[in-house]
């Protein structure tokens, strides 16, 4: 007979940036924290700073930027405990897969993050949600590098 492993059965794994977070019983994170006006609105104020950005903006489709605005807004709103359109839509999210087309080296990371900052400290979540909101998006956004090559130029 095998003898149980300490601290639990689960097996430790990496991160999992698509798997929903710990929620106690009660309202969702996503509910509390403004529901989807909230998070609508810090996306896309988040693609005007990616907009206008010159790491990020090409990496991005230029035909389909509104397309871009609702997978994020759907993925996050998801994430956070919300509707879950975004799985029915796309499917498992496995961001780090999908993300591996683009050149997302740790100055992409630091872009993207700093307009995810900026969004998410200019809305109206109260500064404990925010706090929680960023705490994630820094690891989430750190996961997703899958280069050190500098930034291509052309
Ligand atoms: C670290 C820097 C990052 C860069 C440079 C980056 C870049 C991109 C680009 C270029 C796309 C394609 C846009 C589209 O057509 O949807 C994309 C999609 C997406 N990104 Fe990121 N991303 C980053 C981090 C993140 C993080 C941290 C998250 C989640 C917390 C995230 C979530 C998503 C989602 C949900 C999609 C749409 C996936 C799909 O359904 O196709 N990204 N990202």
């Amino acid at each position: 007979m095998t003898s149980p492993v300490p601290g639990g059965s689960e097996p430790v794994r990496g991160m999992s940036v698509g798997a929903a977070p710990a929620q106690s019983e009660g309202e969702s994170f996503f509910a509390a924290a403004g529901g989807h006006a909230t998070f609508a609105g810090i996306v896309r104020r988040f693609y005007d700073g990616v907009r206008e950005d010159q790491v990020l903006a090409p990496m991005y489709p230029a035909q389909d930027l509104d397309g871009a605005i609702e997978r994020l807004t759907l993925f996050l709103e998801q994430y956070w405990g919300g509707p879950t359109t975004y799985s029915e839509r796309r499917g498992h999210p496995r961001l780090r897969m999908r993300h591996q087309p683009f050149h997302v080296n740790p100055e992409a990371r630091d872009h993207w993050m700093a307009h995810m900052r900026a969004a998410v400290e200019a809305s109206d979540m109260s500064p404990l949600h925010q706090a929680t909101l960023l705490d994630y998006l820094e690891r989430a956004a750190h996961s997703m590098i899958n280069t050190f090559e500098d930034t291509p130029s052309d």
